[in-house]
């Protein structure tokens, strides 16, 4: 029976608003202030880990019958970032060096990898799915058996040490055949070839994994459009057009799929994905803060429709201004409304700054879309800027917006890590990146009431980067013996940050100390 509810004011009043609750049917017990002490902190079953992607990790691109993806063809050097933004393109394998060929080798590796999550007591392991591993040229009727034994076998390995997986059915992958057949996400038929994915998928894994979220940070189509959807630019369209007709349909095809979820197995969760991180204004000047305010509604745009099922006015006007149109087709608008996402994912890596002064100078590095420079923060040796209250304000702001459970799914600190004489790796920049930004996490629990799910650090193994291809800009706990050539052994070593993350995840988050 659940109609008594028993903790201190705060406690008893998210309840009711969380469950939807009725207050006359409810025995309400309130308890006094040192129970509240009690309370603070991340809820039990709170969902620690890390995250990868199956292009960054997997390799193995020829193997067991899969098939040739978009991110199979983004090359490291110079062209990378022209054809990520679908500019420029390679068609086949040429002499470029493609990391992702044979990344850090995870295909071979996965059962040392998830070894290590354990012993580092991993609650969850944030992964995606190679759709080519699945359906090779993504529209045949039948799935590649190969291919779906190598995630059942994954997610098998995870139970063994009682991680959860949590999936990405999109990281940022698209096979090639259907970039040529339909130019990707910008023709309709993209919709049903996700949808068979995503079925094959919640049948096969069904009961073996219940956290799922569509596509990676599905705002990155407005800034790396050919990685976020096989778009490729004729010369002389509407990009605008082109891009928000690839986001209609993944749009659509992100509710198809949440429903889809639900209807096979009700305990299913669904989650979207954003690319986030605030915009401050630079200045107090009123257009400062409103270019603030519309540059993060670009960031906002999809989520909206995800969470609350349909485009919200501003968005209708955005892309009115820009000349284009949202490819409604007849029940759209009802299968937006009727399937919306039961949590928010999101990856936080900084804060923006937004001015209204078009020529303003210097704009930082940054996770693809550059801002301009706060000149109170720091940088990372790739010049992202460090800013962990932005993360506890950011947070604030999605919850403000969607009141729907939250989930980090992406944080951390992309660094050059030096091997010592004694082969340790001192990685004490990233415990203390890691540290401050788990405390600005806590903060926003315990102090604002931000409903959290869990926390899923990026790259808890090194991989090879999405923006530039890099190998040596590492994120992980495990350090992976490969260069930015493609030279080395694949030996997995633990830096120092393990040992500090297992105890973080031991503690619940309550001992940070290094
Ligand atoms: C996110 C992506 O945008 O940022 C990841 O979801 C990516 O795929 C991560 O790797 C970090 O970016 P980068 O460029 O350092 O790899």
């Amino acid at each position: 029976g659940a109609n008594v509810v028993i903790g201190t004011p705060g406690r008893v009043m998210d309840l009711i608003r969380r469950k939807s609750l009725h207050l006359e049917a409810l025995k309400i017990a309130v308890l006094d202030e040192a129970d509240e002490m009690l309370n603070m902190g991340f809820k039990e079953g709170f969902l620690w880990g890390g995250a990868t992607a199956a292009n960054q990790v997997e390799g193995g691109i020829f193997e067991d019958g899969r098939g040739l993806a978009n991110v199979d063809l983004m090359p490291h050097g110079s062209d990378r970032y022209a054809i990520g933004t679908g500019e420029k393109w390679i068609d086949r394998i040429d002499d470029h060096y493609f990391p992702s060929h044979q990344a850090v080798d995870f295909y071979h590796h996965y059962k040392e990898d998830i070894a290590l999550m354990g012993e580092m007591g991993f609650k969850t392991f944030r992964l995606s799915i190679a759709w080519t591993r699945i359906f090779p040229l993504g529209d045949e009727l039948e799935p590649n058996e190969k291919g779906l034994l190598f995630y059942e076998n994954i997610f098998k390995e995870c139970k063994k040490y009682g991680i959860e997986p949590l999936v990405t059915i999109n990281h940022f992958d698209c096979p090639m055949h259907l970039i040529h057949k339909f130019g990707g996400w910008r023709n309709r038929e993209m919709i049903d070839c996700f949808v068979k994915l995503a079925k094959v998928l919640f049948e096969r894994y069904n009961g073996l994994v219940k956290y799922w979220l569509t596509f990676n940070e599905i705002n990155m189509i407005l800034h790396f459009p050919f990685v976020a959807a096989g778009l490729r630019f004729k010369e002389g369209e509407n990009k605008t057009q082109a891009m928000i007709t690839c986001a209609h349909h993944e749009l659509v095809a992100s509710a198809l799929v949440t429903k889809l979820a639900h209807e096979i197995n009700p305990e299913n969760m669904v989650g979207c994905m954003l690319a986030a991180g605030s915009y401050y204004p630079e200045t107090c000047n009123p257009e400062d803060y409103w270019k603030s305010i519309c540059d993060d509604r670009e960031s906002y745009m999809f989520i909206d429709v995800q969470s609350r099922g349909y485009y919200p006015n501003y968005a209708l006007k955005w892309i009115e201004k820009r000349n284009a149109e949202i490819p409604f087709a007849e029940n759209d608008v009802n299968i937006l409304k009727e399937n919306t996402v039961d949590f928010i994912s999101f990856s936080y890596y900084s804060s923006r700054v937004s001015s209204a002064n078009p020529d303003k100078g210097k704009q930082t590095e940054s996770n693809i879309f550059a801002s301009v420079v706060n000149p109170y923060l720091d940088t990372s040796d790739w010049g992202w800027q460090i800013d962990p209250l932005g993360l506890r304000i950011t947070m604030n702001e999605i919850y403000d917006r969607y009141q729907k459970p939250l989930f980090i799914v992406e944080n951390g600190l992309g660094a050059k890590d030096k091997i010592e004489e004694d082969g340790s790796i001192q990685d004490d920049y990233r415990i203390d990146y890691l540290k401050k930004h788990i405390q600005a996490m806590k903060d926003a629990v315990d102090e604002d009431g931000v409903d959290l799910m869990g926390y899923t650090t990026w790259g808890c193994i090194d991989l090879i980067s999405n923006g530039t291809g890099e190998m040596e800009k590492r994120y992980g706990f495990i350090y992976i013996d490969r260069d930015n050539d493609g030279h080395g052994t694949f030996k997995r070593i633990k830096k120092k940050s393990f040992d500090w993350y297992k105890k973080v995840i031991a503690t619940n988050g309550e001992d940070l100390d290094n």
